[in-house]
């Protein structure tokens, strides 16, 4: 006789930071050599749902991603659910709670809106959904930013909504590297997002592997995490608590460049932006010194699709300058195939 079965969906934006994190001081815990701060974007854009499910007639755990099984034997996924499980057998002992779940395997159900793996945080939305699914199914309340960060560090960020921090923490079990919001997204409602996906193909260099040769070889990000990115993280969150645009958007755009910076001084180098990357930067620069202030900022991850803050006010025309300046589907070239804006929800 089938017995019943326990379930929860959730969803989880991605998020995209201002200050960027690259560099792990801890690989096992990971633990970041700076803090950083994003932007949760808004839960109907680029997100994961996740829905997990706990039977005793499950003989195993299991995971699907966008309807195909993977292996659920990958060193990130066993943290995440090890640490759930050690969490909710800890609360047991305290409270008597989710004691019948947790002798059951789980099955994990997990969906992206968006191209996976392209440089949009797919991994952030997709560890933090499943985390927090995972603790709901577990009957966990309160933090557990800390579980998501092993399974992908800006994953922590997802967790919470509107301006985030991730802090660098001092605790040597890391309990203390958690994220924070410094602002829900209704304090600043005149903020918008633009995705311009340049490329929607898988990135080349992966950040995992990317940060570890970053760490090995530059000595520009041992200068930018020790001298740069703590005073930084403070000027960004004045900027946001007063809703200051210009100082937002000029030290997203410097955090963006000095992160690429540190690629380029990767030995061997690693690069992320491309000739359209670049254009896009040049045209931002562009708009912004004819209207005499920082009317656009652009923001890049590990890869070549550009992220650019704005406010609303602003979004008709700077959506017009890139049909302009990147028609889709010129040449049938991929590089300059989409340029897909989201201007009304997205923030
Ligand atoms: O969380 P990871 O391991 O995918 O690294 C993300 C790194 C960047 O996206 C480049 C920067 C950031 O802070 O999100």
């Amino acid at each position: 006789s089938t017995k019943p079965i326990s379930q929860v969906t959730c969803t989880a934006p991605v998020n995209i930071a201002v200050i960027k994190y690259w560099g792990k001081r801890d690989e096992q815990l990971v633990l970041p050599i700076n803090p950083s701060l994003s932007v949760t974007l808004s839960q109907d854009q680029l997100c994961t749902r996740t829905t997990v499910a706990a039977s005793v007639d499950f003989k195993r755990d299991r995971i699907w991603l966008n309807g195909q099984e993977q292996s659920i034997d990958t060193p990130r996924l066993q943290k995440c659910l090890g640490e759930i499980r050690r969490l909710a057998r800890k609360r047991k002992h305290e409270e008597e709670r989710s004691g019948d779940l947790l002798g059951c395997c789980v099955h994990i159900c997990s969906e992206n809106n968006f191209p996976t793996a392209a440089g949009l945080a797919s991994s952030a939305a997709g560890y933090a959904c499943l985390v927090q699914s995972l603790a709901r199914l577990f009957g966990i309340d309160g933090d557990v930013s800390h579980i998501a960060r092993q399974g992908s560090g800006s994953a922590c960020r997802s967790m919470y909504g509107g301006f985030v921090e991730w802090t660098m923490g001092r605790a040597e079990d890391g309990s203390d590297s958690v994220a924070k919001q410094v602002a829900p997204a209704e304090h600043w409602p005149e903020l918008r997002v633009l995705v311009v996906v340049v490329n929607a193909g898988k990135k080349a260099v992966g950040s995992t592997e990317g940060m570890q040769t970053t760490v090995r070889t530059s000595a520009l990000v041992a200068y930018r995490a020790e001298h740069v990115v703590p005073s930084r993280q403070d000027d960004m969150k004045r900027a946001v608590l007063d809703r200051d645009f210009q100082a937002f958007g000029e030290i997203t755009m410097r955090d963006s460049n000095q992160f690429h910076a540190t690629c380029l001084d990767t030995y061997p180098p690693i690069f992320y932006l491309n000739e359209t990357s670049k254009q896009i930067i040049h045209l931002v620069h562009r708009y912004n010194r004819h209207h005499g202030k920082v009317k656009a900022a652009y923001t890049f991850d590990a890869g070549p699709n550009a992220v650019l803050y704005l406010l609303q006010d602003d979004v008709p025309e700077v959506l017009a300058l890139l049909k302009h300046f990147f028609p889709a589907n010129a040449n049938n070239d991929s590089e300059r195939t989409f340029v897909r804006g989201l201007p009304d929800v997205c923030r």
